[in-house]
């Protein structure tokens, strides 16, 4: 599948844009706070329902209006040739749109917009918390598993459930019960995540991408427990009892899905710790294009690819790696950067657009 068209109103600098794209390289540049950004981000946002430069959605919308909207048109996707998918927000409210009707949950125009997002702030995919190590692999088995966002949600409703025994006095008779439906739901979501873990590491090798860093790295996927743990279902029950002083004197739960750490070795090595900058920038891009392309296989629900500021992501040589591998895949790409990458790296089909004060000119 791919975005065959973009429609942008009310997006930070972007007052109003409609943008038909090819599904092979579109290229967007622009100087300084022209406008890339934003445009990415509208398409984030029409994937994930927020950012990743901002906690808060409202500061998205231009100043001084009311609603942000972005649409998209999807060819090659899931319902018929060609449907319009959409997101709209006015101050905290959000409304969503697939195919002319209305919907509630972000999950679903997720799930038609399978995107995943290369920035200059990637590289905390590896030196940040490990949160978005986690949701690395969970966006793959999102996309790859029908069970695992209700699972997921289900476990996230069982945390704070859980927690709230752990904190008030009052709910501790209910913790028992709260340790058995957790007890219940990890072993599945480890096995999904091992799942996602699989498929990553086969399309991360596949890339190919760069060999001399790829060809070192390990990821090793933790439990959420102490080493040794077995995750079946009666054991963890025994491990909750022997830990419920500890737990009960945190406040909170101290194991599970939630504390799952997966680490990205060097030579078996964390990779924060030893690799260069250069090294990491190139680490990041690869194992996000791997991600990409582990979401599925087949291109009814192939992902989408955006990179902001490629530029300052990569150097020239690398640059030149990343259209190689990208020409391969057969990946629609969204890339933005100051200046035009070189010529010979531009495929022949690649669209290419200028941008000014928020305003797109195909070039
Ligand atoms: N909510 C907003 N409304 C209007 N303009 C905004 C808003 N948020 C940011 N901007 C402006 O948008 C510009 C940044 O655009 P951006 O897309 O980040 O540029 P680029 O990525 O091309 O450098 C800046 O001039 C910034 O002040
Ligand atoms: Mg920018």
């Amino acid at each position: 599948m791919w975005l065959e068209q973009l429609s942008i109103s009310n997006c930070r600098i972007i007052a109003q844009c409609e943008l038909d794209l090819t599904p092979r390289a579109n290229v967007f540049t622009g100087g300084n706070a022209s406008g890339k950004s934003s445009l990415v981000e509208a398409l984030v946002l029409l994937s994930r329902g927020r950012s990743w430069r901002t906690a808060r959605p409202q500061e998205l919308i231009r100043h001084g209006e009311d609603t942000l909207t972005v649409t998209g048109r999807i060819a090659g996707g899931a319902i018929h040739s060609s449907y319009p998918i959409g997101i709209a927000r006015t101050g905290r409210e959000t409304r969503i749109r697939i195919n002319h009707a209305d919907v509630r949950q972000q999950s679903e125009l997720s799930s038609h917009l399978p995107l995943t997002v290369i920035h200059p702030d990637s590289v905390e995919l590896i030196t940040g918390p490990p949160a978005q190590r986690r949701a690395l692999l969970d966006w793959i088995a999102f996309y790859r598993s029908a069970d695992f966002h209700p699972l997921w949600k289900n476990g996230q409703r069982i945390l704070r459930q859980r927690n709230a025994c752990l904190r008030d006095p009052t709910q501790r008779y209910a913790l028992g019960y709260w340790n058995e439906q957790l007890a219940q739901v990890i072993p599945e979501i480890q096995q999904q995540r091992q799942q996602a873990l699989q498929a990553l590491q086969e399309t991360l090798q596949e890339l190919a991408f760069p060999h001399a860093v790829v060809g070192r790295v390990g990821l090793v996927l933790g439990s959420g427990f102490p080493q040794g743990v077995l995750l079946e279902q009666d054991n963890l029950l025994r491990f909750f009892q022997r830990h419920e002083e500890q737990e009960l004197r945190a406040g909170t739960s101290l194991y599970g899905p939630h504390r799952v750490e997966l680490q990205i070795l060097l030579e078996n090595l964390p990779a924060a710790r030893v690799a260069s900058r250069g090294e990491l920038k190139l680490l990041g891009v690869a194992l996000l294009l791997a991600q990409s392309q582990a979401i599925s296989p087949s291109a009814a629900k192939r992902g989408i690819i955006a990179i902001d500021d490629l530029a300052s992501e990569l150097d020239t040589d690398n640059q030149a790696l990343l259209f190689q591998v990208l020409a391969q895949t057969g990946q629609q790409q969204i890339i933005t950067g100051t200046r035009l990458p070189e010529s010979a790296f531009i495929q022949g089909d690649t669209r290419l657009f200028h941008v000014e004060q928020g305003q797109f000119r195909p070039v």
